[in-house]
């Protein structure tokens, strides 16, 4: 039997969407190339947006009328199914199973059944399930990958007031410590070569070792990974997502700094310049702590680079504000930046709140914060080119089959022209950055860097 996934949203969903696809594979099922011919289509949701929501039902729409010609299983998953689950199954009758964020254990049963030609029907009420009961996937490995990302934790307890997260994910949960390292071990072995590590707060990372009771938080977490790494020696490069500026301790920039798996890019979402925003957006940060933060990082990691997320356009925002948050852009000097506006989400704080700005004046505000952002990358990326940096080859250039592509340790797309050998792919290699179009640097490969050295 065939599946076809199509997953939305963030990065903890595109984990997600890999771990229930290595079950789907245990279980003998193949991909299908085509949403139209599969026997199982599993659209992975994302509520951030109410695009993000209008564009799945129109595809749950579109899956439901094949329904009448073919037969076919349609499952949603994700935020969606956690948030709207009742109005999903009123409004497509047709719709096979609607998996929410804690029930993800049920999968297999219902797998299971659809190979059958049965019907899955769960005997817990929706209404009893703990929100606690979080589970995290084995892995999300995939295969032939040498990147992965590995979820350590999951959930938000920050209630920022534009933010549906919180609602959707629950209360934040960690996963079991030894899982985490167990699965850089697996990772390692199957010729991954840099890792993600996952959570909407990862700095909140917080287990407790059963024997000892030892507290393990996120720095130590990061201590004990890259301890466990040096006995495989093959992935090098440790990057996490998301940090709340909150939270980012000195211990962890000790850490950081100390150990060189970990990537010199953080990213580090401030949100918006401005206190009164701030303060509306209830980040808990003021812009002098979050200033004064940045200057920490650069202090103690010189060669670190900072990129971040931008909301212009929160209700009540004044040209005053937009200035505050041009002048963090200035300041800081981030290396690249996510920049959206403020679109209302229902079910938030923000959503009741008066003054909204105008889409017009959203869209003028936030172009000249990209216009300038842009400036900045540009103006950072071309001061590094001459440099010789590590970059992960990972295939070769979709614009061109006889070169190689890949990234440096900043994320930036590289380029690699001459002799084409695709025995570098999956590999690290020390390449000198010649130049720069548009945002893709141009490279000679200098040396090839053994799993061992
Ligand atoms: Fe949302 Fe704020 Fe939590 Fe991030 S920290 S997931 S923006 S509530
Ligand atoms: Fe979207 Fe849920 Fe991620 S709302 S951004 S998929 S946590």
């Amino acid at each position: 039997m065939t599946y076809f996934f199509e997953t939305y949203g963030c990065q903890m969903n595109y984990a997600e969407s890999a771990s229930v696809v290595r079950l789907l594979l245990d279980l003998g099922w193949t991909a299908s190339d085509s949403a139209d011919t599969a026997d199982l289509v599993i659209l992975n949701t994302c509520s951030v947006r109410i695009t993000a929501e209008t564009r799945v039902f129109g595809r749950i729409y579109h899956f439901c009328a094949q329904k009448r010609t073919r037969k076919l299983t349609i499952i949603v998953m994700g935020c969606m199914a956690e948030r709207i689950r009742d109005e999903l199954k009123k409004k497509y009758p047709k719709l096979d199973y609607v998996v929410g964020m804690f029930e993800r254990d049920t999968f297999v049963e219902i797998f299971h059944a659809i190979g059958a030609g049965r019907t899955y029907t769960n005997s817990v009420s929706t209404d009893e399930t703990p929100v606690n009961s979080y589970h995290f996937a084995q892995s999300s490995y995939e295969k032939g990958a040498f990147q992965a990302n590995v979820p350590i934790m999951n959930g938000c307890n920050n209630f920022c007031s534009y933010c549906i997260v919180p609602y959707v994910r629950g209360r934040e949960v960690s996963r079991n410590m030894e899982d985490i390292l167990a699965e850089f071990d697996t990772l390692a072995d199957q010729g991954v070569r840099e890792v993600t590590l996952l959570g909407q707060n990862v700095n909140s990372y917080h287990y407790v070792e059963p024997e000892t009771a030892t507290i393990i938080g996120f720095p130590e977490l990061l201590t004990r990974i890259a301890r466990r790494i040096e006995v495989k020696n093959r992935i090098r490069w440790v990057r996490f997502i998301s940090s709340h500026p909150k939270d980012l301790s000195d211990e962890l920039i000790e850490v950081i700094a100390r150990e060189r798996v970990f990537c010199r890019y953080l990213h580090l979402p401030v949100q918006h310049g401005s206190n009164r925003i701030l303060e509306a957006m209830n980040r808990k940060y003021t812009r002098e702590s979050y200033l004064a933060l940045a200057e920490r990082i650069k202090k103690r990691i010189p060669d670190v680079a900072l990129s971040t997320d931008i909301l212009v356009g929160f209700p009540g925002e004044t040209e005053e504000d937009v200035e505050a948050t041009l002048d963090i852009v200035r300041t800081v000097r981030y290396e690249a930046a996510f920049m959206y506006h403020y679109n209302p989400r229902e079910g938030t704080k923000a959503f009741d709140m008066q003054n909204r700005i105008p889409d017009e004046v959203k869209k003028e505000r936030l172009a000249r914060v990209i216009k300038l952002q842009h400036a900045i990358s540009t103006e950072l990326m071309r001061a590094r080119v001459g440099l010789t940096v590590m970059v992960l080859v990972e295939s070769t250039s979709r614009n061109n089959p006889d070169e190689l592509f890949g990234h440096t340790e900043l994320g930036e797309m590289v380029v690699f022209g001459g002799t084409l050998d695709r025995t570098l792919i999956g590999q690290f290699v020390e390449a000198e950055l010649t130049g720069l179009r548009g945002r893709t640097f141009r490279a000679k490969i200098d040396k090839r860097i053994s799993d061992f050295s």
